[in-house]
């Protein structure tokens, strides 16, 4: 079989392997797919290691999307926007640095959750890096604005403008602080890591409509407290377990060419939370 694996630190949790698993065994590929624990400071020895045992690829996780980004040969120009891998391919001359996120969210929104994106106004918390990786395949669905809001406002600036020259018309891009965003937004995507410690980016109710949908890149059994906010102010919303799913399948499709049906496994590892 050919060989891939995830790297991450922990990683006895990653859901990775089962997902590939899934979809080798629905698409009739032939793989064998590891966890991988790389130390915290040994992220390019484990993964060339790995690649001269005849790995031919690897899904990179926390904390090594950057070291990933740092070690590739060669960057797609998503992973370049990103700046970050999370999905390596190994070839005979080179190390290709690729980054499938973007693409796993827009899945998710798109055809998961049925929301087209063109001309709507999206409101994206959170600047850091899971933030970063989405702005590119956002803006190429040709939303009418991408408001970028964060805890320090400095930051999502930088965001902004690092992306200038993918923006298609004035104002598609801007950025505020969380109490600044204005009016009501179709789609809200939560990519800050507050979820983690339980905390709320202080956004206005205003925000949430009946139309919108709101996405948390965070997932677990009970819903995070973004969820239940935007859920109490009559949005309607998702969680991350999708844009996981959704990124796999994009890496899949990169090492394999094949693009595996993802509904059933979502259902399956949405029962497998509870
Ligand atoms: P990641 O890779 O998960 O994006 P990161 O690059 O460290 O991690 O970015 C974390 C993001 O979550 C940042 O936008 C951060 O805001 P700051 O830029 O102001 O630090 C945001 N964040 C983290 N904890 C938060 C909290 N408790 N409330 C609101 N935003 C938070």
């Amino acid at each position: 079989p050919a060989l891939y694996c995830v790297f991450g630190n922990p990683i006895a949790h990653s859901k990775s392997p089962l997902i590939h698993a899934a979809f080798a065994q629905q698409t009739g590929e032939v793989i064998a797919y590891e966890r991988r624990l790389a130390p915290l400071d040994g992220f390019a020895l484990a993964a060339r290691s790995f690649a001269a045992e005849g790995g031919r690829g690897a899904n990179v996780t926390v904390p090594f999307k950057l070291d990933a980004c740092a070690l590739a040969t060669e960057l797609t120009p998503r992973a370049k926007a990103a700046g970050a891998v999370n999905t390596l391919r190994f070839e005979a001359d080179a190390i290709v640095g690729d980054n499938t996120d973007g693409a796993g969210l827009v899945a998710d929104i798109v055809r998961n959750a049925g929301v087209a994106l063109a001309g709507k106004r999206i409101l994206l918390l959170g600047a850091g890096g899971a933030a970063r990786g989405v702005v590119l395949p956002l803006l190429e669905q040709g939303p009418q604005e991408i408001v970028i809001a964060n805890r320090t406002v400095a930051t999502a600036i930088t965001l902004v403008t690092q992306f200038a020259d993918a923006v298609k018309h004035d104002g598609q891009l801007q950025a505020c602080g969380f109490e600044q965003a204005q009016g009501s937004f179709d789609v809200i995507i939560n990519a800050t890591s507050a979820s983690l410690a339980g905390d709320l980016p202080p956004v206005p109710a205003s925000v949430f409509g009946p139309q919108t949908l709101a996405l948390d890149m965070m997932y677990g059994a009970q819903p995070t407290v973004f969820m239940d906010f935007a859920a109490s102010h009559g949005a309607q919303v998702r969680d991350g377990l999708g844009m996981l799913v959704e990124q796999a399948a994009e890496a899949f499709y990169v090492w394999r060419g094949v693009r595996p049906q993802t509904q059933q496994l979502l259902a399956e590892l949405r029962a497998q939370l509870d």
